[in-house]
């Protein structure tokens, strides 16, 4: 069997397939042709073990719009739940459909199910990475200005999926990366090491922030780890991307959040409702990154 294309970290494109994935993301969203229908007939299987907004909406939009369809699974609903091995699972499913799509929480989950599949997988978040939300996040930045090898992006927060996606991206478009984040939450270090040379850390947001050209941050408690919020909430305390946070970075920083947000938990209402920020251009930006995302893997 021929191994089909994956995408389950940035690492799986190249920095100039990153690049054209942008350039044609933004053409999608400048010209809705409802002719164009370059996925007929092709389908989506979409397997969430956890809850979603934007991906779920994204995803099946996306394929609707490219003249394809998508299907929601649920581990609930299916034999997936019920302890159906993951690899046969994967040889029936990719057996009848052209792309799955998984939001799981062990990374293995995606990567296992990934060997067994003969059509294309996308990681729609896993505990350790969100490669689908740098599509959005770098289109967003491209878009509004420009390309951004050279520039500094300060991540503020907790080290999880979305901060080891940042620390994949400044590696594959050359950019500098600031991590303010408390001490027992820093990334994976086996995440860091290859970027070490462009990532620096720091302990509060403020001196992090400063020349920055982007800043970012997510929830203090991702999806999995509700229990451990009033915990969290102590140890990220002075980690909040606030007024002050955002006048250190450059008079022309964006702000950016994956969403879902809790206001004056993570990010001051003031800076998500601010107008450096740009959160939901970049939720939007879902759709059309994907859909470039998809056209890319679903080839005949
Ligand atoms: N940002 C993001 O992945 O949102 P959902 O959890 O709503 O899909
Ligand atoms: N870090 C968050 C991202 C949600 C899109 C989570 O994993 O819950």
């Amino acid at each position: 069997m021929m191994q089909p294309r994956h995408f389950i970290s940035l690492h799986d494109i190249s920095s100039d397939e990153f690049r054209d994935l942008i350039t044609r993301a933004i053409a999608l969203k400048n010209n809705r042709n409802p002719d164009f229908q370059p996925l007929k007939g092709k389908v989506l299987a979409m397997i969430f073990e956890k809850s979603s907004t934007r991906t779920r909406v994204s995803f099946e939009a996306g394929m609707a719009q490219l003249g394809g369809s998508a299907l929601f699974l649920s581990p609930r609903d299916t034999q997936l739940g019920r302890g159906e091995p993951l690899s046969d699972s994967a040889k029936v499913i990719s057996s009848m459909v052209d792309c799955i799509m998984l939001r799981t929480h062990d990374h293995a989950t995606v990567t296992t199910f990934a060997e067994h599949s003969s059509v294309p997988v996308i990681n729609a978040l896993t505990d350790l990475l969100h490669p689908c939300q740098l599509l959005a996040d770098m289109q967003t930045y491209f878009e509004l200005r420009g390309d951004i090898a050279g520039k500094t992006v300060t991540w503020v927060g907790d080290g999880n999926n979305m901060c080891h996606s940042y620390i994949n991206a400044a590696i594959s478009l050359d950019f500098k990366l600031n991590i303010a984040a408390p001490n027992n939450y820093l990334p994976e270090a086996s995440v860091l090491e290859p970027a070490a040379e462009r990532v620096q850390l720091f302990d509060n947001p403020e001196d992090a922030a400063k020349n920055s050209d982007l800043i970012v941050t997510d929830v203090w408690a991702s999806m999995g780890q509700e229990e451990e919020q009033q915990k969290r909430e102590l140890a990220f305390k002075g980690f909040q991307v606030t007024a002050k946070v955002m006048a250190q970075a450059n008079d022309d920083a964006l702000f950016m959040h994956c969403l879902p947000a809790h206001r004056d938990e993570e990010v001051a209402a003031e800076v998500m409702d601010g107008s450096q920020s740009v959160v939901f251009v970049e939720a939007e930006n879902r759709l059309h990154a994907q859909k470039a995302l998809l056209e890319f893997l679903i080839r005949d």
